[in-house]
């Protein structure tokens, strides 16, 4: 590989550090100057806005595929669906016609994901790729590209790619928010603020990363039985991806959840030797989760909570820089992407090759 790993132990760590750039990389053109309007050029050749939007993807791109509808439905009035590619492909379509399916993966090369937008097509529907790799197949299957520009990622387990996804779908809703007639343009343009200094904010970050505090929290996740994320709105999928990622790298028990469905079956789990980490960047739900929080500590178990000040009635176990928008969800995703890298180093795991594991599944 001509990719080097720098002073980095291992190309997970390197990329994890590479998110700032990630962002500011894709974020890069696609500002129309002077005006601060979002503007994918890319996807003028879909048409107007759709009256609906199918995110399709597999792994750590349905997790980001998942803030992407939370995103796009709170700037603009069009409904959108998640589906797993591999479900999706098999199904009749029961979807507007006009809808656009958007295939969100890394690699361009997922099979299941290929498979579904090569379903979506056949059926009439316009389809966009959201991928990292010019060329790929995904860009020869779909009518429109809009790359992430994270640039090549060794390490298996997806990190930087992920915050550059996040970072595609942002600009998404931003664009569509716009081309749908703002339902509430003041919103926009603030988040349009804060996505333009998330690069530097995160870099900043991870400039003053608490390692020692990582670690800390790293040997309670290596010691107990079983870790459980949860998180509610924007911090489901930041939990759910939280787990994949323990999953991939530590081989540890581990499971994401909405804070609450915890009583709905999971909260049976909940007994000393138990972890749950929750990260609380959704400041709307954050008290809602607070309350999911205390229920876990009622029943014995330990929890980690990942947050800033204005989430976080008390000290958190680690704390995230402030924030007042959609920005906090590239600091959490830090923290628990370190947290589980840390964890499978502190367990002497080989993490940029994890067992089992594939950076890129072309076989279904
Ligand atoms: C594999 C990788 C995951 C990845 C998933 C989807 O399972 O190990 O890290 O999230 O494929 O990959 P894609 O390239 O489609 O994003």
């Amino acid at each position: 590989v001509a990719a080097e790993k720098g002073h980095y132990r291992h190309f997970m760590e390197k990329e994890i550090f590479e998110g700032p750039r990630a962002i500011m990389d894709t974020l890069e053109g696609r500002i129309a100057p002077g005006h601060g309007r979002v503007m994918l050029s890319e996807l003028t050749r879909l048409g107007p806005s759709p009256p609906e939007i199918v995110f399709v993807a597999c792994g750590t791109s349905y997790h980001a595929s998942l803030l992407g509808r939370q995103l796009i439905e709170s700037l603009s009035d069009i409904p959108v669906r998640v589906e797993i590619a591999s479900e999706f492909r098999y199904r009749p379509l029961r979807i507007r016609k006009g809808a656009w399916v958007v295939g969100v993966t890394q690699s361009g090369e997922t099979a299941d994901t290929l498979g579904a937008l090569d379903h979506a097509r056949r059926e009439g529907y316009l389809t966009l790729a959201v991928t990292n790799v010019p060329g790929s197949s995904i860009t020869r299957e779909a009518e429109a590209t809009l790359l992430t520009r994270a640039g090549p990622e060794i390490g298996v387990a997806s990190t930087k790619a992920f915050v550059a996804q996040m970072t595609a779908v942002w600009l998404l809703a931003l664009h569509l928010a716009r081309r749908t007639g703002l339902r509430e343009e003041e919103g926009s343009r603030r988040s349009l603020e804060l996505l333009l200094r998330a690069p530097a904010r995160l870099e900043g970050f991870l400039g003053a990363i608490d390692l020692a505090a990582i670690d800390r929290l790293a040997e309670k996740v290596a010691s107990s039985r079983f870790v459980i994320f949860i998180g509610r709105g924007l911090d489901y999928p930041l939990a759910i991806e939280g787990a994949l990622k323990l999953k991939e790298i530590t081989y540890r028990p581990a499971d994401g959840y909405p804070g609450g469905e915890l009583k709905h079956g999971p909260i049976a789990l909940i007994e000393p030797g138990v972890l749950v980490v929750a990260p609380l960047v959704d400041l709307d739900l954050a008290a809602k989760e607070w309350s999911n929080i205390r229920e876990v500590e009622a029943r014995g178990g330990t929890v980690v909570t990942i947050a800033s000040p204005e989430s976080s009635p008390v000290a958190p176990s680690y704390p995230l820089p402030p924030t007042d928008g959609w920005e906090g969800m590239f600091f959490a995703t830090a923290v628990l992407q370190l947290l589980s890298y840390r964890t499978a180093v502190l367990m002497g795991n080989d993490v940029d090759q994890p067992r089992n594991l594939a950076k890129s599944v072309t076989v279904e």
